[in-house]
């Protein structure tokens, strides 16, 4: 049955298509914190291996509350990894077992995050109506501010 919350359809196809790249960014983040956890090497290893297991299991709530707004906007989520990586901006890098090119590499993956929900907040909002998704991603994209400020200090 059809999703009659007073959002163009229009409107709301639009936002699904933005949540749905969102989803995917959210997945190869969470593959890559996870690869981290298991495949850190060096003298941090128990705080480095815990850290990336918290921002993974963060990161494992906002896949699952991302996938259930697209839902609740009568639409259906991405929900295969060959979709995810059509669909993604983030890129993989080669294995490396090494803290700074691991923390580099997660935070510029936080930061394209962050800076793609603020661009698109303005239009979530304004063009598309969409007060709900505004709030969410908005919030979210606190959750990734916070996760990007651990990770920045442990670089100078
Ligand atoms: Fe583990």
């Amino acid at each position: 049955m059809k999703a009659n919350i007073g959002i163009t359809d229009k409107n709301k196809q639009a936002v699904v298509t933005v949540l749905n790249v969102l989803l995917a960014d959210e997945h190869v983040l969470y593959t890559k914190t996870r690869n981290y956890h298991w495949n850190y090497e060096g003298d941090n290893f128990m705080e480095m291996h815990k850290l990336y297991e918290g921002q993974y299991d963060e990161l494992a709530e906002i896949i699952d509350e991302v996938a259930e707004r697209i839902r609740m906007l009568g639409h259906y989520p991405e929900g295969r990894m060959k979709d995810f990586l059509k669909l993604t901006r983030l890129q993989e890098q080669d294995y490396t077992s090494e803290q700074n090119e691991q923390v580099k590499n997660l935070l510029a993956d936080h930061e394209s995050i962050i800076t793609s929900i603020r661009i698109v907040i303005n239009k979530m909002n304004d063009t598309w109506k969409d007060a709900g998704t505004t709030d969410f991603v908005t919030g979210l994209m606190e959750q990734h501010e916070k996760m990007a400020w651990m990770l920045r200090s442990y670089l100078r």
